[in-house]
């Protein structure tokens, strides 16, 4: 049994623990796998760059950041372009059946699930595996990556918080998350931040400016704002879509939250610094529970390929290592939910979310 693999978009912890249980799983149920590593996500598919791997090349990445097998990002709206006679989705099927393959296994977020599933569609088998530190994958309650980056935001926001104490500073730290504020939300709450400003709540910056005034009345100097990286203002969020997007791409690349530092120190004459947690919530290695949850995840994939149940994404639904099939995840997001108990439960005890 030909089985390949690849695992595309930004990298996350536990991508390397996922591919270990899976091939562990496949090596203990059937004694004639061969596994083709495709190289960069993708463009190994695509452009035929592979390695073939045995069970040894998976032994000791348990607890190993990254990936082994590289990867990069094929936007899924530039998969169907055909760039100087190049039909991309057409090489790939011709690589998977050059190599005869059994199935295609996917490691990737929401862009790379999409391509999955329009593989899929044209005929390969294959099978996901939710990866992002983001947790937006629509479908699983948790995507494997997402508590490593959720610990390292923890660390970084509580690691602000004794220099913005000695100056009396406010911090805006911005926190990854791409268009979902799963990770800002958690790690503010862990960290014990004042404020949390999410893309699902748009903030008000006077409210913000409130809490800062509150926190100094009653004799906290200092005031840690977690910011999502796609945090965005009341004013903002009634924008038509193509001018948010316009007025994104303004910023040309700038971080929201020296925006909304900006927006503050028109409202309060505090020292107010910005930080941005970037790639780190990304690097290292996977904590216990990713790694934990990944190896679960691996082998509930060796589980849908050794009974030829292709087509499906492996997901986590309320405490249950279940599969859907892709189709069904392919293009959607999963959002915080203002209701959600996890706000009203930090509204209750004084964070504010600048509503
Ligand atoms: O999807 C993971 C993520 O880290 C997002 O949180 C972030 O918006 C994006 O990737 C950063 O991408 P890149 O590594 O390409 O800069």
């Amino acid at each position: 049994m030909r089985v390949g693999i690849l695992t595309s978009g930004g990298d996350c912890q536990a991508l390397n623990a996922t591919m270990r249980g899976l091939v562990k799983a496949l090596y203990q149920q059937r004694k004639d796998i061969e596994i083709i590593g495709f190289l960069k996500g993708y463009q190994g598919l695509m452009y035929e760059k592979y390695k073939k791997m045995s069970l040894s090349d998976f032994e000791d990445i348990l607890n190993v950041g990254g990936t082994i097998l590289g990867s990069s990002r094929c936007p899924f709206k530039k998969m169907r372009v055909i760039e100087d006679g190049f039909d991309k989705v057409e090489a790939m099927k011709k690589t998977y059946k050059k190599l005869k393959l059994d199935c295609l296994v996917v490691l990737g977020g929401n862009g790379s699930l999409k391509s999955a599933n329009m593989l899929a569609q044209e005929g390969l088998n294959v099978i996901g595996l939710p990866k992002t530190i983001d947790n937006d994958t629509w479908g699983t309650d948790y995507t494997f990556g997402f508590q490593s980056a959720v610990d390292i935001a923890t660390n970084y926001l509580n690691e602000i918080e004794t220099t913005a104490k000695s100056h009396s500073r406010v911090f805006v730290v911005e926190i990854m998350g791409h268009k979902v504020g799963h990770i800002c939300l958690q790690a503010g709450i862990a960290a014990g931040v004042d404020a949390i400003l999410l893309p699902e709540i748009p903030y008000d910056i006077k409210v913000v400016a409130k809490k800062i005034k509150e926190n100094q009345k009653t004799g906290k100097e200092y005031t840690i704002i977690a910011c999502a990286e796609g945090a965005i203002s009341e004013e903002d969020s009634l924008l038509s879509k193509k001018k948010y997007k316009a007025k994104v791409a303004s910023r040309q690349g700038r971080s929201v939250a020296y925006e909304i530092a900006e927006q503050l120190q028109e409202l309060i004459p505090n020292e107010i610094r910005v930080a941005l947690a970037g790639h780190i919530q990304r690097g290292g290695n996977p904590c216990s529970y990713d790694r934990f949850m990944a190896t679960r995840f691996g082998v509930y994939g060796a589980n849908l390929l050794l009974n030829k149940d292709f087509g499906k994404l492996v997901v986590f639904d309320k405490n249950e290592i279940k599969a859907i099939p892709l189709s069904e995840t392919a293009g959607k997001l999963k959002f915080v939910d203002p209701e959600c108990e996890v706000v009203s439960s930090a509204k209750k005890m004084g964070i504010t979310f600048g509503e």
